[in-house]
């Protein structure tokens, strides 16, 4: 099977360019102008961007949250990542307390067969240090799970103490794993709930309300001194607000090894979403909460100016009718968590390109460069270029785009972004060598992604 695209301006974290590009199977093996070669299918792609497929490093794809399990499993949310230009998925395999992390990879690996439409891969969840020994670490890393996600908040459930953050975070390092953090001081915030709880305050605007930005800056600065001592590198997920984001900036500035990801909620809504004390504001227990749009300005900084690398989903989403209201009489029980697997390019274009806050090519950069850099799959993931896996969007910058949960393809009764009218559009996704959207029809094939080994984690 060849594929020929032919008059794109093809855009990446280094170039900008128009050309034709040719595909052999699932790999780019020529790029040119004007390319002249026989192929099975041709795309004219003229007036359009060429981008590399989309990688994002943090989804929770089947993911058990102890009360119910992410609405989203392999086959609905692949597609709805490939209607958003995303080819690539890195998705968290979870250690139950008292598994061995190889049976955990399994169970994510069996989740995956048959359903995933795009190409996938897994972080490992460490939750439990006792069971999972350290040399479990480098067996991982030696098949290809070469990154660790551990939870310094959820006391009691997934949260690990600092002496377990230390020793995995040592290992991690000595054997190329990166160490993905969720940063929020855990034990404070479950003082800030249940006071709250006490007090009578049950509706979901009190998550917002009990989790404040110190407990977030304190984490991150907790985890940065911890991956110092251990002399490893550290990437800290779904960073919120202005005093996390100093940590890391602070770190960066003494050459320290630390990254961070941001999402597309953080930079486009905030907090005042928790003014309204009814129950719709569930859609919005998301963790860390939303916060002051002050806080804005200071992310899109942080893209500008590379303290921030990666903009990922955290697509973690429970539909708000049988799930979020779960905790319909306590907010601390609602099921944390948003859908946005499907529109982070779209987001990223039209309020982040067309807006003036980063250039195309830093859009293309924290979408799916870097992330395919820091989590071993560059340059098979995360560009255009002779001997990448030919994944791409091609995306028409003049086309316009509505979202709706009537029209989405995330397997959610809302939006977070709902009725929002967007410059651009996705007109065609290619993975591995094939389109699997085409002018907004799924014509991919459940099954066909495929697993991805990864390298170790390689540095910007
Ligand atoms: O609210 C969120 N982000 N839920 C998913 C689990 C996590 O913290 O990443
Ligand atoms: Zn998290
Ligand atoms: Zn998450």
């Amino acid at each position: 099977m060849s594929l020929l695209i032919k008059g794109a301006r093809v855009v990446t974290a280094a170039d900008d360019y128009i050309a034709d590009v040719y595909v052999a199977d699932d790999t780019v093996t020529t790029i040119g102008a004007q390319l002249d070669i026989p192929a099975d299918q041709v795309i004219d792609a003229a007036g359009c961007y060429l981008l590399p497929g989309g990688v994002d490093p943090h989804t929770h794809l089947g993911f058990d949250q102890g009360s119910t399990i992410t609405s989203d499993d392999y086959a609905t949310g692949t597609v709805a990542a490939a209607f958003g230009g995303t080819t690539t998925v890195v998705n968290f395999a979870q250690q139950r307390r008292g598994q061995h992390l190889r049976a955990a990879i399994d169970d994510g690996l069996a989740a995956a067969q048959g359903k995933a439409v795009i190409d996938y891969a897994q972080h490992i969840v460490i939750t439990d240090l006792a069971a999972g020994s350290l040399d479990q670490i480098d067996e991982l890393a030696a098949e290809g799970v070469t990154s660790i996600k551990m939870f310094m908040a959820y006391p009691g459930q997934l949260m690990v103490d600092d002496a377990t953050m230390f020793q995995v975070l040592e290992r991690a390092g000595q054997v190329g794993s990166l160490c993905c953090i969720h940063a929020e001081n855990g034990p404070v915030i479950d003082v800030l709930v249940r006071r709250a709880l006490a007090e009578g305050r049950t509706n979901p605007s009190w998550h917002g309300r009990t989790r404040p930005e110190l407990a977030e800056a304190e984490a991150t600065h907790r985890a940065i001194a911890l991956a110092e001592m251990a002399e490893s590198p550290v990437y800290f997920v779904h960073l919120s607000c202005a005093e996390a984001l100093d940590q890391v900036t602070g770190a960066r500035d003494r050459g320290r090894p630390v990254f961070a990801e941001t999402c597309p909620h953080y930079l486009f809504l905030d907090s005042s979403v928790y003014d309204d004390e009814s129950f719709d504001t569930a859609k919005y227990v998301l963790t860390p909460p939303l916060r002051p749009a002050r806080h804005q300005a200071d992310l899109w900084r942080g893209l500008r100016t590379d303290d921030l690398q990666v903009v990922s989903t955290d697509h973690c989403p429970f539909c708000l009718n049988g799930q979020k209201t779960i905790g319909a009489n306590d907010f601390s029980m609602i099921p944390n968590g948003g859908p946005g697997i499907e529109h982070r390019l779209q987001l990223l274009y039209s309020g982040g390109v067309v807006a003036g806050h980063v250039s195309l090519r830093r859009m293309v950069d924290v979408f799916a460069t870097t992330p395919a850099r820091l989590f071993g799959m560059y340059p098979r993931k995360g560009t255009i270029a002779v001997g990448s896996d030919a994944d791409f969007v091609v995306f028409d910058p003049n086309g316009s785009t509505t979202i709706s949960a009537a029209t989405h393809h995330m397997n959610v009764d809302y939006s977070l972004y709902e009725g929002w009218r967007l410059t651009g559009a996705v007109r065609t996704v290619v993975a591995a060598g094939r389109a699997i959207v085409d002018n907004g029809v799924f014509v991919g094939k459940h099954g066909a992604g495929r697993y991805i080994a990864r390298d170790a984690s390689g540095q910007p």
